[in-house]
């Protein structure tokens, strides 16, 4: 009995392993529940082909890139800035730039993007409202861009 139970689970939980590899090759989570994130609330032109990429290889393809990272200062200065500080050194929200992190799948770049979409705890709303999912990874090169912390601790380079 038990393992016929057992033996029904792992049936289901392969389908689903299918279903969600069809779709995309990594399955991102909200950072507080665990749940996977529905991306249908995403802005509109944000599916580009680093984005599909990103989803692909859960590395953000704009790491390193100095136009991108101009483009994300920017987007960072208007929708980040006022809680995280300019230079991301922290104010109502948590320093961004060094290497502790309150989540700390945040030091991949899939976790980041996960806090960014899905938002944390209080003030830390889903930037999906403000930013479109490309728009989110040019956010993230920046941030990658100034991080000051340990470079071994720095996991989206791995
Ligand atoms: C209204 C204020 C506010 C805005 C705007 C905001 N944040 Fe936050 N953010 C917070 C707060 C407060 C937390 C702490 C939440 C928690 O611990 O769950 C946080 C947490 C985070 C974390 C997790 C940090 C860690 O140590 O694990 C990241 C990453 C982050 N924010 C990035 C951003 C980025 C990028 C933007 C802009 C797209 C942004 N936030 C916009 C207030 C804000």
């Amino acid at each position: 009995m038990k393992l016929k139970t057992f033996v029904k689970g792992a049936a289901i939980s392969l389908a689903v392993a299918a279903v969600s590899s069809a779709q995309a090759d990594i399955t991102l989570r909200h950072a507080l529940t665990g749940e996977t994130l529905d991306m249908s609330f995403a802005k509109k032109g944000g599916n580009t082909d680093k984005f599909k990429q990103f989803m692909q290889t859960g590395k953000n393809p704009y790491n390193g890139d100095a136009e991108a990272v101009k483009k994300g200062e920017s987007l960072y200065m208007t929708g980040c800035s006022g809680c995280h500080g300019h230079e991301a050194e922290g104010k109502l929200g948590p320093g961004l730039a060094d290497d502790y992190w309150t989540y700390p799948r945040n030091a991949s770049d899939v976790g980041l993007f996960e806090v960014l979409f899905g938002g944390a705890n209080g003030m830390m709303g889903p930037q999906y409202v403000a930013f479109n999912t490309d728009e989110m990874l040019h956010i993230m090169a920046f941030i990658r861009h100034i991080y000051k912390g340990d470079p071994k601790k720095a996991e989206w380079l791995k």
